[in-house]
């Protein structure tokens, strides 16, 4: 018998797109004071010889960053599940990646599994000729919760836009709560199927790809834990892991994957928008999905995201 999550506590953390454009707790502002803070951390930097790997929470004092920090947190986890930070232009890349990963600290520890920041840009690599990251690529990445390593699932996901790219790369964001509650009234013993554990590829840089090691690495997509609905989706990954331990997905797993799919990018439940230079975005990453679109660089401008993972 699966443990499947009930309606009632799904439904209260259930958005829809025209639900969350009328929402505007999800939005934050900068500090009207932030020069000061930033001055300090700039200050700072001077002393460090590599102030990403350096910096603590406590290194520097900045408590209005501090205090805006604990509002998303707050956000993020009990309420919509989704926040962006709005408006800071003329900031270099040192200086954001600086001032993003203070207030990731000022939530959580961060998991370095990539690296404590990580760069998310277009290499010229292709994901599905190598198992590769997506995030390394300029395509399309399809709605998914970020690791497809088993023991590694961060509670936020923290992206910040240093350039924008020139022609697409659009942000999508899906609430769980809202896909799992369609699923349950059109097509329920759909939605026991992805109770079930799926086994996903293993993609890490670094990882060990062994057949056994992919054998070990599942889970299941959706899953009720202490009172908590949780997903772990990318498709593509799914469908890899099965093929390599030659166990492919049976026709009725892939029907259930399809119609998450259908209910992921039905557009009644997909908020989309476009990051600019300086803005971030903090989501929780065991409930909500994230999307971008595919994209295109120039010589002059080369799409460039921060990720940061926070435990
Ligand atoms: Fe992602």
């Amino acid at each position: 018998m699966i443990d499947m999550a009930p309606a009632e506590v799904v439904r209260a953390q259930a958005w829809t797109a025209a639900e969350m454009t009328t929402k505007s707790n999800w939005k934050f502002s900068w500090p009207a004071q932030w020069q000061a803070e930033i001055k300090a951390l700039q200050e700072w930097t001077l002393n460090q010889e590599d102030p990403i790997q350096a910096l603590q929470k406590d290194s520097v004092s900045t408590p209005q960053f501090d205090q805006l920090a604990q509002q998303i947190k707050y956000e993020v986890q009990e309420g919509n599940g989704v926040t962006w930070i709005q408006g800071v232009e003329g900031f270099d890349q040192k200086i954001l990646n600086l001032l993003f990963l203070k207030i990731s600290l000022a939530m959580g520890k961060t998991i370095d599994t990539y690296g404590r920041l990580y760069g998310i840009l277009d290499t010229g690599r292709s994901y599905k000729d190598e198992a590769i990251p997506v995030s390394q690529t300029n395509a399309a990445t399809g709605v998914h919760t970020d690791s497809s390593q088993r023991a590694i699932q961060p509670n936020i996901l923290g992206l910040c836009c240093i350039t924008p790219a020139i022609e697409g790369g659009k942000s999508k964001v899906v609430s769980a709560a809202q896909v799992h509650e369609n699923l349950r009234e059109n097509t329920p013993q759909k939605l026991e199927l992805l109770y079930d554990n799926y086994i996903r590829d293993l993609v890490t840089p670094g990882s060990d790809k062994a057949t056994q090691n992919v054998l070990n690495n599942y889970f299941p997509i959706f899953s009720y834990t202490n009172g908590k609905l949780s997903i772990r989706y990318m498709r593509y990954w799914i469908e890899k892991g099965h093929q390599r331990v030659g166990n492919p997905l049976t026709k009725e797993a892939l029907q259930a994957l399809d119609f998450l799919d259908g209910e992921l990018n039905n557009e009644e439940n997909v908020v989309s928008f476009y990051m600019n230079s300086g803005d971030m975005i903090f989501i929780d990453n065991t409930r909500i999905l994230h999307d971008r679109d595919e994209f295109i660089d120039t010589p002059g401008q080369k799409r460039i995201y921060t990720r940061v993972w926070i435990d």
